[in-house]
């Protein structure tokens, strides 16, 4: 009877004293284990919440300490299949040696260690298995398998399996055999034990198949019992050959000889299986198939896929009848006569021309979000076109815009025709000159500003007062539309500056 929650002392290791220290950081601290070994816990710990599942148990990872005076435990995992022998977090505490003759045993003796009576703690009673972990031929460290007996009722077939699962899994952590190298499963989806769980034997033959691994082949089509057939051959007459791997692989994941994962699937149902060999003994005796119906998972993916292909091709539309728009009020602007009227419809060309051009980006976006560097850049380049017959215009960007929404994105492009224009056209007049765009992304604000080298404002100008359509436009969605400020005045570069304050 040992109190352990009151005999641990917690490390104090890495840069704060309270903070739960990383398994890393623990083996640094107090043990001589190296790299390579910290790369296989790091497998095991990859993989045991399934231990902890099958064992509806506590796993404390125990690591030796340096100086050999006991162990640090590095690293804990809680069932989901039963209740918990832990109420507190123990990674970081340390037990000395003697305390928990278990552990001592587990790593001296270098074999799984057990006790038939349970230790109570807390008034819970808890039954505790100590399995060493071996790499080649050395013992890093002891998994504590922790059971809280409370949680245990009398056994079913379930039950049974899960835990002869667990028992052949630790044999394996003891002699060396599990983790697999480098089989790490960084499978998002990757299924667990309560999804569904099918034990095979040495021929591939289903020994035993939860309720919920029967639910899903049921799913998938399956009109008897999974118990006693032949996992590989009947899914592979469930399963069209489209929707399912090579040959090689489906014989060699559900037949249980190599530890890997795998999707499949028919018109109803899709599924990932993962299997695990289990080899106790060494020699190979059958495996640990888990499996999970992802058939939502992959509708979810599908429809996801077809709204965001959906959305992208309205805004390629858009950019086209904007470009028709465009295309015929040019035609129409060469058949005025009026010189007004057509610098009114060029201009309107121009304007229709700057949205095209946020809706062509967002075509090629994804979650409607613009680079608008990109946009920005193409916009001067087409009003610098536009204007060239009358001066020679170069314009260049400093800083970035970053991304933006396509709702500030819009209206944004619009603003920006609108002051270059102005610096072309009312700027330099016949002359040459420069345009700087300068863009800066400040936490939760945007700043923009667009100096030119020209002729500066004219002496009575008020942008309050100033009824001219271009400004106006920009007023309007500057204020309205994007939440921010406008602001004209004299640019360090000689000429007129029009800076923007926008939240975004
Ligand atoms: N970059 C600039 N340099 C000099 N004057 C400018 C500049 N931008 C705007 N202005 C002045 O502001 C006036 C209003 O501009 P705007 O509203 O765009 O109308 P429009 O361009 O049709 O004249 C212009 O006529 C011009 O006198
Ligand atoms: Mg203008």
């Amino acid at each position: 009877m040992v109190a352990v929650a009151g005999a641990v002392r917690r490390a104090a290791v890495g840069p704060y004293p309270e903070a739960v220290p990383t398994l890393t950081e623990l083996v640094r601290a107090h043990t001589d284990l190296g790299p390579e070994d910290v790369e296989w816990l790091q497998l095991l710990l990859a993989d045991w919440q399934i231990i902890a599942d099958l064992s509806f148990a506590d796993l404390v990872l125990w690591l030796p300490d340096r100086e050999g005076g006991g162990f640090w435990a590095g690293a804990q995992m809680r069932p989901t299949t039963g209740p918990t022998a832990y109420v507190d977090d123990l990674v970081g505490a340390f037990v000395p040696r003697g305390r928990r003759h278990l552990l001592d045993s587990a790593f001296d003796h270098e074999r799984v260690a057990r006790e038939g009576d349970p230790e109570w703690r807390d008034d819970i009673p808890v039954r505790v298995e100590a399995i060493p972990v071996r790499r080649g031929d050395r013992i890093l460290g002891v998994v504590a398998r922790n059971t809280n007996l409370l949680g245990v009722r009398t056994p079913s077939r379930l039950e049974l399996s899960y835990l002869q699962t667990a028992t052949d899994l630790a044999q394996m952590i003891a002699a060396g055999h599990f983790p697999f190298p480098g089989q790490r499963s960084d499978h998002a989806d990757s299924p667990r034990v309560g999804d569904g769980f099918v034990r095979i034997d040495a021929n591939g033959r289903v020994t035993y198949a939860s309720p919920n691994a029967l639910s899903v082949y049921r799913r998938l089509g399956l009109a008897t019992d999974l118990t006693g057939l032949h996992l590989a051959d009947t899914t592979r007459e469930l399963v069209p050959p489209a929707r399912r791997p090579d040959e090689e692989t489906l014989s060699a994941v559900l037949g249980g000889t190599v530890p890997r994962d795998t999707e499949i699937g028919n018109d109803t149902t899709a599924l990932i299986l993962r299997a695990i060999p289990l080899r106790p003994a060494g020699e190979h005796i059958g495996a640990l198939v888990l499996l999970r119906d992802v058939t939502d998972l992959r509708r979810r993916d599908r429809e996801l896929v077809t709204k965001d292909a959906t959305i992208r091709e309205i805004h390629h539309r858009v950019k086209n009848n904007l470009q028709t728009v465009a295309a015929l009020l040019r035609l129409q602007a060469r058949r005025i006569d009026v010189p007004g009227g057509r610098e009114a419809l060029e201009e309107a060309v121009r304007r229709v021309g700057s949205i095209a051009i946020v809706h062509e980006t967002l075509s090629q976006a994804y979650d409607e979000l613009v680079d608008f560097d990109d946009v920005a850049d193409r916009l001067r380049v087409m009003v610098a076109e536009v204007g060239a017959h009358e001066a020679s215009v170069r314009s260049e960007r400093i800083g970035s815009f970053g991304t933006l929404d396509a709702e500030v994105a819009t209206p944004l492009a619009m603003v920006l025709t609108e002051l270059l224009q102005n610096a072309v056209e009312h700027g330099f007049g016949h002359a040459e000159g420069s345009i700087t765009v300068t863009a800066r992304r400040l936490p939760g604000r945007l700043l923009v500003s667009v100096d030119d080298d020209g002729r500066g404002l004219p002496a009575d100008f008020d942008v309050g007062t100033s009824a001219s359509l271009g400004l106006s436009i920009v007023r309007t969605l500057v204020e309205s539309e994007l939440h921010g400020s406008l602001e004209l005045g004299d640019s360090a570069y000689g000429g007129t500056r029009v800076g923007l304050d926008l939240p975004v």
